[in-house]
């Protein structure tokens, strides 16, 4: 093969934006030590949109929030991560504060508890400005006014002078995108960003921040319970259970080449619009305590395809048949060539194999 041949062949480089190794996270509480984040591990490229799905309670707030620095100061925090080549954990407040907030940015749930109900909508955006940017204030209102409209708050120069309870829930939401986005950040962490929406704001406000991200060029982690938001949205997605991923690829494998049966059960409990409600098998029972969780796997007991060995040891995150796609079963070769394996949680497929 010629040189040149070659140079064209080799894959454009990717660049990690965001890079989480082995994280982990506990909370001693009078009920003994909580372990909320039990070893995490993630890289997100740029631009790329990475999703964290998974249940109420199974981490993916405590995972994100360690590395913004928002945990409570009894939280213990193990593991390493970076943005680009900086660290996140572990260093002076002082000199995380430049990284968080301008370089990685992070959008709540509720706005509500974000925003300071005394200050108009304009002011708290330009203060996000001079937080980080030696600017006149009448440049960062500009700024402010500027990303009011980029989120499509019409008007935005009047609206900029409103107060957050003139506003309806999506326009907080809206104005929460422009505050992640005002200072040009590389990753933003957007938590539930549509949950507290109904659902025809809630896509908007998506298409939003996906439009926002395009603008300045930034990359997403997306974290959501609901597997159905990140079709169409996310490029990879990690699917999370009891404070672990348990699931890892592209968001094609995820959905059609399914390799762990909580992402199966996932998969079962989306509403699909072609078919009636009855079509829905939502996955029995609860995750299990993380205080002093027990050993082995912890979705055996709401798993149909659990057996002896998954009692004895926790699998680990490994390679599937397939390239860059994890999954952490002891049987996700089971699932190979299954086209509909949310199946496998039906009464029918149970009486089928257990005999
Ligand atoms: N300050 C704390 N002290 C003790 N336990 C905590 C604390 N904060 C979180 N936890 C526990 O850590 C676990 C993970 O919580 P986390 O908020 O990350 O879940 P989540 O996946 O974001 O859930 P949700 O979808 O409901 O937002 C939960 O069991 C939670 O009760
Ligand atoms: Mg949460």
């Amino acid at each position: 093969m010629s040189q040149l041949a070659a140079h064209l062949e080799t894959p454009p480089t990717t660049e990690v934006m965001l890079s989480v190794n082995d994280l982990k996270v506990s909370f001693p509480t009078d009920d003994g030590l909580v372990e909320a984040v039990r070893g995490v591990s993630y890289e997100v490229n740029r631009g790329e949109v990475f999703a964290i799905v998974g249940e109420s309670g199974c981490g993916k707030s405590v995972s994100t929030m360690a590395l913004m620095g928002l945990l409570p100061k009894t939280a213990r925090i193990e593991g390493h991560a970076t943005y680009l080549d900086q660290d996140l954990l572990g260093i002076p407040e002082r000199d995380a504060r430049s990284i968080r907030g301008s370089r990685v940015s992070m959008i709540f749930q509720d706005p509500m508890t974000s925003l300071n109900p005394v200050y108009t909508i304009g002011r708290q955006l330009a203060e996000a400005v001079l937080a980080h940017h030696r600017v006149a204030p009448k440049v960062a209102m500009e700024r402010a006014i500027e990303m009011l409209d980029v989120v499509g708050i019409p008007q935005a120069k009047t609206r900029a002078k409103s107060y957050p309870h003139e506003f309806s829930g999506g326009m907080r939401q809206r104005v929460m995108i422009a505050m992640a986005i005002i200072n040009d950040p590389d990753v933003i962490i957007a938590d539930e960003p549509t949950t507290a929406l109904d659902v025809t704001v809630q896509a908007q406000i998506l298409e939003t921040l996906l439009e926002a991200k395009e603008k300045v060029g930034a990359s997403i982690v997306l974290i959501t319970h609901d597997l159905g938001v990140v079709a169409g949205v996310a490029d990879r997605v990690g699917v999370m259970y009891a404070g672990r991923f348990v699931e890892m690829g592209d968001v094609n494998e995820i959905f059609h080449a399914t390799r762990m049966p909580y992402t199966a059960g996932l998969l079962g409990s989306i509403p699909d619009l072609d078919s009636d409600v009855e079509a829905l098998t939502p996955i029995e029972g609860s995750p299990p305590s993380l205080i002093n969780p027990a050993p082995g796997c912890k979705f055996r007991a709401r798993c149909p395809m659990a057996r002896a060995r998954c009692a004895e040891e926790e699998p680990a995150l490994a390679a599937t048949d397939r390239p860059g796609h994890t999954a952490a079963c002891f049987f996700s070769d089971e699932l190979i060539g299954d086209p509909n394996a949310s199946e496998i949680f039906k009464p029918e497929w149970t009486e089928r194999t257990v005999q």
